[in-house]
């Protein structure tokens, strides 16, 4: 929808015009999956994908929204005490405006519509581009004087208490902080960051989509978080030397093997093993040496679906496939797990033939017909209007 026709419909809806529009991007990620929770690196990315929040203060004590993409109303009774709804999608700004409520008491009467045309349930991360929209709105309207840095940690905050998902930071920082042109290096310990040019000359990035909607994800996201914490409490109690999971070599977990049991080591390992991926694909980044760091991406796959336990069928189905194009540099599942898109970089000019390789049979398999998303890297959170 055109900004013109967004105001038009925020009109209709509520009777008065915007005093701010924000919009904030979706996300992908290069390499460094489930990683961010554990302290270590990511390298995501923000995409041209993005979700509007339009805003108006009102005079009713209450907040108003309405989604142009669910085309859905929702409005809260008064703003103390925020409900979550069984909607789902309001959940995303009450939780952002409960954390700003708990510095800022003057947010009560608030219309919001939101619209947008990030992917929901393909895994770039849909929920941080709303909550990141929204709070950049409300600084913005109110001139709070947040940081971005800020601002993530409040979207953060907002998904682990008020949406229920015990998420890492790197969504919500990727879609703040996107640069086109760039990836983002995240040290997810002490958040310092770097942006990598990613010359994406001579390649597309490709989403290629299940179509499963990641349903099990958030109660399996906070398993594996679990998970990993109990890996870590073992390995710490073994080793005074481990302050974080980078601390961790391979032979320090085999000690641990028996103590820590099957599951709860390959987690740890999968973990271990990514930390040491992302910084060699950063070494290939450098190098300007993508068919090492495709590679590596196939490598993350192998270790989400088999160690880390987060894939599916359909995810799998279509990963081994790419690795078996010649078009295709690297691919792996992407995001939390458990449906969602495969992110593949294929050789320009080189998708069309990839996808009639891969789809009928993807198709055939599933009886579904399997989606593609075509990304290019953009800029993160910014105000329109
Ligand atoms: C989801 C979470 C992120 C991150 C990824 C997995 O997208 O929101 O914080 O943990 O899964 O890398």
């Amino acid at each position: 929808m055109e900004l013109a026709q967004l105001r038009q419909l925020f009109a209709e809806k509520f009777q008065q015009q915007p005093t701010v529009v924000t919009a904030s991007p979706g996300r992908i990620n290069l390499i460094g999956e489930h990683t961010d929770y554990n302290h270590g690196f990511v390298l995501p990315a923000a995409i041209q994908f993005k979700v509007c929040v339009l805003l108006a203060p009102n005079v009713t004590g209450s907040i108003r929204m309405y989604s142009a993409s669910h085309q859905q109303s929702f409005e809260t009774i008064g703003s103390a005490h925020l409900q979550a709804s069984d909607l789902q999608w309001p959940n995303y700004i009450l939780g952002v405006i409960e954390q700003l409520q708990k510095q800022h008491p003057v947010i009560n009467g608030i219309d919001l519509l939101i619209a947008g045309d990030v992917p929901v349930g393909a895994g770039v991360s849909s929920s941080a581009a709303l909550e990141c929209a929204t709070v950049f709105a409300l600084n913005e309207h109110f001139n709070f004087g947040h940081s971005k840095l800020e601002m993530v940690q409040m979207a953060q905050a907002a998904e682990n208490e008020f949406v229920g998902v015990k998420c890492g930071i790197m969504d919500q920082f990727a879609s703040m902080f996107g640069k086109a042109g760039h990836v983002i290096k995240l040290d997810c310990d002490s958040l310092e960051y770097e942006y990598f040019p990613f010359d994406a000359a001579g390649l597309e990035i490709v989403l290629l989509d299940t179509q499963v909607k990641h349903s099990l994800a958030s109660s399996e996201y906070n398993t594996r978080r679990k998970e990993c914490e109990t890996g870590f409490g073992i390995l710490q109690s073994n080793f005074a030397s481990v302050k974080t999971f980078r601390d961790v070599t391979e032979d320090m977990l085999q000690q641990c093997k028996d103590s820590m049991g099957e599951k709860v080591y390959n987690r740890c390992l999968y973990v271990v093993q990514e930390n040491a991926r992302l910084a060699a694909a950063c070494d290939d980044l450098l190098a300007n040496n993508l068919a090492s760091f495709g590679q590596r991406m196939f490598g993350t796959h192998h270790g989400l679906s088999k160690l880390y336990e987060v894939s599916c069928a359909e995810l799998d189905f279509i990963a081994d496939a790419c690795q078996q194009q010649p078009a295709v540099i690297g691919a792996r599942m992407m995001g939390g797990g458990f449906g969602g898109c495969v992110i593949a970089l294929v050789k320009a000019g080189e998708v069309d033939h990839l996808l009639a390789a891969i789809a009928p049979a993807y198709q055939q398999q599933f009886g579904v017909a399997m989606g593609v998303h075509r990304v290019a890297i953009g800029d993160g959170t910014r105000r329109i209007v």
